[in-house]
């Protein structure tokens, strides 16, 4: 006894330690997260560091900033980072900042290179200090006065605030620092023009005080990185060229200062989205954030053992404080199957399937907490989605009404039959929009976010899986999994499932009777009987194995043929017909139900095609049934 409660106790502590770390990266890095001790470094990480790669691309939660925090706390002397990050009230003075005289692109371009140059004069500046101490260069001199006259503060990890940029650039940057004559020379015939020979001017000073440091190979570099511009992006023209802006400023510093990298990290729907002249040029600096099973698996692993105990073992973790399946899932492939593949969300899931076993009072998660846990975050889930392309896609919202109560399992034929009913109000609703409400357009984009896969060679491949589009004469579709409690479609085609009775228990209820008193009086009604229903269950099985039906539909009509298959063996092979016959009625009836229902939702779905038997099976069955219900008894 005393052993089964110092078991008990330690699995309690054990729980109560377990924490998966903090939403964010930005949290996560701070005190009380997880992300110092726990960060993986993936490849994006990698590519990023060395400067192989320049343009960081991920989804929302995929890990982009996490990236940014680790690189700036990288212990690293060969490396100075400064991260920056555009603040959200700038936003407005970023996007409509234009310059007589230049593109809005070029404008834009403009102030991202004063802010690069910037945070590179100031780099400049420190490691002229550190790695060249005794050293005095008068460029060095001039940059540090230009830094002074221009309120610049020589931290690195600080940056202007971008609208305070914007003032600095429309009224005059003081070139004086460089020379009086310096100043006096930048004439231009535009304001745009002006600017660009100013920022010109600067580079040509940095790049004299970084010639005169001529420093060797093994000197520090400095890294650049831009994240978080969600903040200041809206859907228009003026936020992409803010962005493709962006995109030329740090080509040109990096090409401008040889220690010098710019890394921008951009989320996927506004790079997506973007189009502008030079992309093809940037196909090289890109690289996509890419999660798979085992790395988010190995991501919460350490994330366990840095919180619960460095002993806490993956058999611990997946097969004693999660319990060792869900379903019929490994709980580790039905947790990952809850992901859009990202790291956000498997914190989040595992995070929240732990505070509900608290809360229920468990010492391990059990099948119930995760199964409360899963309709909570299903819920967090779908309204994520709405919020990560509240800008994109306005209306997805309006859209998830037509997933809502139905089955998982959708089909094109369906989809468009459900759209054509709201076709008209949606496009008086979102009238810029009004090209994407057909079903292509609404199935690429749903199939783009990752809120629905496609079933192809019978499985399910979701965007994570292959972002190419889905092909136009594919059919099937399903819900992914994480969406599905929030909209009440858990069941693959909304059947209700055939639920088998504890059979043996009512007919002794009914007669009170002991169990062993039950006797094996076979008669030949009940055993015609039974060969009926076994005949018409084995010609439903045949006919929807042989179907190009979703596996998952597929598996639930199984297991429902399997329920009744059963309960008529029990019924009818077991027990004397007379007591067993309300029961075998009562069989019959809740099968004939659950066929004529299933009959219903395949041709309201229309997942079935012409060559498909199982209508006609299904129908025959129905018949048959409807005939045993009148046979006298
Ligand atoms: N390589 C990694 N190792 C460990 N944890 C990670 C890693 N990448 C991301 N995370 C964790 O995943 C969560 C989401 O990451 P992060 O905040 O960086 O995403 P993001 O792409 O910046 O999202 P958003 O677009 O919303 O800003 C954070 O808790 C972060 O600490
Ligand atoms: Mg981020």
């Amino acid at each position: 006894m005393a052993v089964e409660s110092g078991a008990g106790d330690a699995a309690r502590e054990t729980l109560a330690h377990l924490y998966f770390g903090k939403d964010d990266a930005e949290n996560d890095a701070a005190a009380g997260g997880l992300l110092r001790q726990g960060f993986l470094k993936t490849v994006a990480y990698e590519s990023a560091r060395d400067g192989r790669k320049t343009l960081i691309i991920g989804r929302k939660g995929s890990g982009k900033s996490a990236i940014c925090m680790m690189l700036a706390r990288a212990d690293d002397p060969a490396l100075s980072v400064s991260v920056i990050n555009p603040d959200e009230i700038s936003g407005e003075e970023i996007r409509g900042f234009t310059l007589p005289g230049i593109t809005a692109e070029q404008a834009k371009s403009m102030i991202w290179r004063y802010v690069l140059t910037m945070q590179t004069a100031k780099f400049v500046l420190t490691h002229a200090t550190q790695a060249h101490r005794g050293g005095s260069w008068s460029s060095i001199n001039s940059l540090r006065k230009f830094l002074v006259a221009n309120g610049e503060l020589d931290d690195l990890g600080i940056h202007e605030k971008f609208w305070r940029v914007i003032e600095r650039i429309k009224s005059s940057i003081s070139l004086e620092a460089f020379g009086v004559k310096v100043a006096a020379e930048i004439a231009a015939p535009s304001p745009g023009i002006k600017v660009n020979n100013t920022l010109d001017a600067i580079d040509h000073h940095v790049k004299a005080a970084l010639a005169d440091l001529a420093c060797p190979r093994n000197h520090s570099r400095l890294l650049l990185l831009v994240d978080q511009l969600e903040k200041v992006w809206s859907n228009d023209a003026d936020s992409d060229a803010m962005v493709t802006g962006l995109l030329l400023a740090s080509k040109h510093i990096a090409s401008t200062f040889d220690p010098v990298n710019c890394v921008v990290f951009l989320r996927s729907d506004i790079y997506d989205l973007l189009e502008f002249q030079d992309s093809d040029k940037f196909r090289g600096a890109e690289m996509r954030i890419d999660w798979r099973r085992e790395a988010l698996l190995d991501l919460v692993q350490v994330r366990a053992q840095i919180s619960a105990g460095a002993q806490l073992s993956p058999e611990h973790l997946w097969a004693g404080l999660f319990p060792e399946k869900f379903g019929e899932l490994s709980i580790t492939d039905y947790i990952v199957s809850r992901t859009l593949m990202r790291p956000r969300d498997i914190i989040q899931f595992c995070n929240l399937c732990r505070d509900t076993a608290e809360k229920n009072g468990h010492f391990s998660i059990i099948h119930s907490d995760i199964a409360e846990a899963a309709v909570q975050y299903s819920s967090w889930k779908l309204q994520d989605l709405v919020n990560e392309y509240r800008v994109n896609y306005p209306y997805l919202g309006d859209l998830f009404v037509l997933f809502q109560s139905t089955g998982y399992v959708v089909s094109r034929d369906s989809l468009h039959r459900k759209l054509s009913t709201i076709a008209a109000t949606l496009r008086t609703r979102y009238a810029q929009y009004t090209n994407v409400f057909h079903v292509d357009g609404v199935l690429d984009i749903l199939y783009d976010i990752g809120f629905l896969g496609v079933v192809r060679n019978d499985a399910a491949t979701y965007a994570y899986d292959d972002p190419l589009r889905i092909e136009r004469h594919e059919a099937q579709f399903l819900i992914h999994p994480c969406f599905r409690e929030a909209l009440q479609s858990v069941s693959s085609v909304d059947v209700r499932p055939y639920e088998a009775t504890d059979l043996r228990i009512r007919v002794l209820a009914e007669r009170g009777l002991a169990v062993h008193s039950i006797g094996l009086v076979r008669g030949r009604r009940s055993s015609r009987l039974r060969r009926e229903v076994r005949n018409l269950c084995d010609n439903v099985l045949e006919s929807i194995e042989a179907s190009r039906l979703p596996s998952e539909v597929k598996t639930e009509v199984v297991r429902s043929l399997q329920r009744i298959d059963s309960d008529a063996a029990v019924l009818l092979d077991d027990w004397v017909e007379e007591t067993g016959w309300t029961l075998a009625r009562d069989v019959v009836m809740r099968a004939r139900r659950y066929f004529q229902e299933l009959d219903e939702k395949l041709d309201s779905l229309c997942l079935l095609n012409d060559r498909d038997e199982v209508g006609r099976v299904v129908r025959q069955a129905v018949k048959t049934l409807d005939s045993l219900v009148l046979r006298p008894w």
